[in-house]
């Protein structure tokens, strides 16, 4: 059974489909079979990773195909692709059960992979209640600006209610500071207001961040892998020491910092 991981915070621009990418390629780099679902109406990850195919998620979402039969197999790892029209979901799916369609529609193709990483629009609606339903934990990545801070504690309190109503099992493996900039004096300020509120929501902050580098938006511009275009060392570091940080409080059982 594959491991389900939405990544998520309604604050746009975060690096939500960024860290989305990063990880599903180190995963898969590390001989993990990995599939890499786009469950946003923007299609960011479909876009930059190439994922052309009209048998999108949305399809998968109506019923109208399997998930099997939107799978698109990249170079490292497998990808579900969305495009605008899984904007319209929260009118389709206005139905029962609406929240439980993409754990439904991932049963399928879960025992073919190790992990499933689910990239998720910046909003709390019905598209990222059904990431949460389908998953088995979530990572909250967030820049240090004041409002994506902010948006952690609206995030939290989704994630009760969908522990509550739709799937008691979810955890918050983490939140992860991205395009962080450890020397402004901001960043040390929100550092250390994450740091309060991890405590405060009993969730923890991953020990390792990822630097902010602009080359990531050329190697996106120009839909290539961030992990090697030139410019993107820095990042393709820290993914993987945060790919490391992740493995080892999963197997090792390490005791968590709170
Ligand atoms: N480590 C980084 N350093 C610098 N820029 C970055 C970094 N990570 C991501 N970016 C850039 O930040 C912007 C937002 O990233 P991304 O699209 O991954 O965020 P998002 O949270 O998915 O956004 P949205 O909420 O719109 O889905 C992009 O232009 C991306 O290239
Ligand atoms: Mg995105």
């Amino acid at each position: 059974m594959a491991k389900i991981i939405a990544i998520s915070n309604q604050k746009g621009g975060v690096a939500k489909t960024t860290t989305t990418q990063a990880i599903a390629a180190v995963l898969s780099g590390r001989g993990y079979k990995v599939l890499a679902v786009d469950f946003d109406p923007q299609g960011n990850l479909s876009d930059s990773v190439n994922a052309t195919s009209d048998n999108t998620v949305y399809e998968v979402l109506k019923q109208a195909i399997t998930a099997n039969e939107a799978v698109q197999a990249l170079q490292c790892f497998d990808v579900i692709s969305a495009n605008i029209l899984l904007a319209s979901a929260d009118q389709t799916l206005a139905q029962t059960g609406k929240e439980y369609r993409l754990k439904e529609a991932l049963e399928p193709v879960n025992t073919l992979y190790d992990y499933i990483i689910i990239d998720t629009p910046p909003s709390l609606g019905l598209l990222t209640i059904n990431a949460f339903t389908a998953a088995d934990e979530i990572i909250i990545p967030t820049t240090a600006g004041k409002f994506a801070v902010k948006g952690i504690s609206e995030l939290f309190n989704t994630v009760k209610n969908v522990k509550k109503y739709c799937n008691p099992h979810l955890k918050i493996r983490g939140i992860l500071f991205t395009k962080f900039d450890p020397r402004t004096n901001n960043s040390k300020d929100m550092k250390m207001l994450v740091e309060k509120l991890s405590e405060a929501l009993e969730t923890p902050l991953f020990n390792t961040y990822i630097r902010n580098r602009v080359a990531v938006d050329e190697a996106q511009a120009r839909s290539r892998d961030i992990l090697t275009f030139s410019g993107c060392e820095d990042i393709a570091a820290d993914y993987n020491k945060f790919i490391d940080e992740y493995l080892e409080r999963e197997y090792d059982k390490k005791p968590l910092k709170y």
